[in-house]
């Protein structure tokens, strides 16, 4: 098994193959461009192009009409994720830095989205409480502080309806997944708690990202 899944894992794609997908598949218009490129001071940490897009079709493919998010930085994949779900969805995405967030909610207004994302500033952890009165969600994506992993999915296993989405990203935790210490072991309970509870998979992105559908 461990020798398979490592071969199925060599990587045919070169630097030149990613961006020339990512630019047939899921180029940027105005809105997506300018959350992209975050101002100088603000690190470039979003998604992928071709991972914002995946999450878009996801949040589309399920259906969803109310998503939550924990990690926004300049709203790209909130941007992508509220796409997804069409002018009838709700996202509410949750970040701790107050200059990211409102960098966020200027992205968000442009792209003509203001209505249906809200911005919530402060710790995911602090923040999730007070979203439960809207529940059940359809999807909850996690992009955040990797230590909050572990209790954001067990928040979002309680509020999503089953056969919701559960998405968390960086899911090989830089290469480190497999280290001794507290964010590794914090990442591995969160893969171990998704698989517990959903048919899941970790979808080898460049760092991985975590898909489960609630049972
Ligand atoms: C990887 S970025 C999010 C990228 C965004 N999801 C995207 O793809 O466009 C992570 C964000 O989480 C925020 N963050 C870190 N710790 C947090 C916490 N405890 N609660 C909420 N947000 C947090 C950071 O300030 C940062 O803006």
């Amino acid at each position: 098994m461990a020798d398979q899944a490592s071969r199925q894992g060599e990587r045919y794609a070169s630097a030149e193959i990613l961006d020339y997908v990512a630019r047939i598949h899921a180029g940027h218009d105005a809105g997506l461009a300018r959350a992209f490129a975050v101002p100088e001071g603000v690190p470039s940490i979003m998604v992928g192009p071709s991972e914002g897009r995946l999450l878009q079709l996801l949040a589309r493919l399920g259906g969803a009409r109310k998503a939550v998010e924990v990690g926004t930085l300049a709203g790209y994949s909130a941007i992508h994720l509220a796409r997804g779900m069409g002018p009838l969805g709700r996202l509410w995405s949750i970040e701790y830095d107050a200059g990211h967030a409102a960098l966020a909610r200027d992205n968000i207004a442009a792209a003509g989205l203001s209505a249906q994302i809200e911005v919530r500033q402060g710790r995911g952890a602090d923040v999730l409480p007070s979203l439960s009165q809207h529940a059940p969600f359809d999807l909850v994506f996690l992009d955040a502080d990797k230590e909050g992993y572990p209790d954001y999915a067990a928040w979002a296993l309680e509020h999503l309806r089953p056969g919701g989405l559960l998405l968390g990203d960086n899911a090989f935790l830089f290469g480190d997944l497999l280290a001794e210490g507290g964010r590794a072991s914090a990442m591995r309970a969160f893969h171990e708690l998704v698989a517990s509870r959903c048919d899941s998979v970790c979808i080898p992105t460049p760092d991985g990202l975590v898909l489960g559908i609630v049972r």
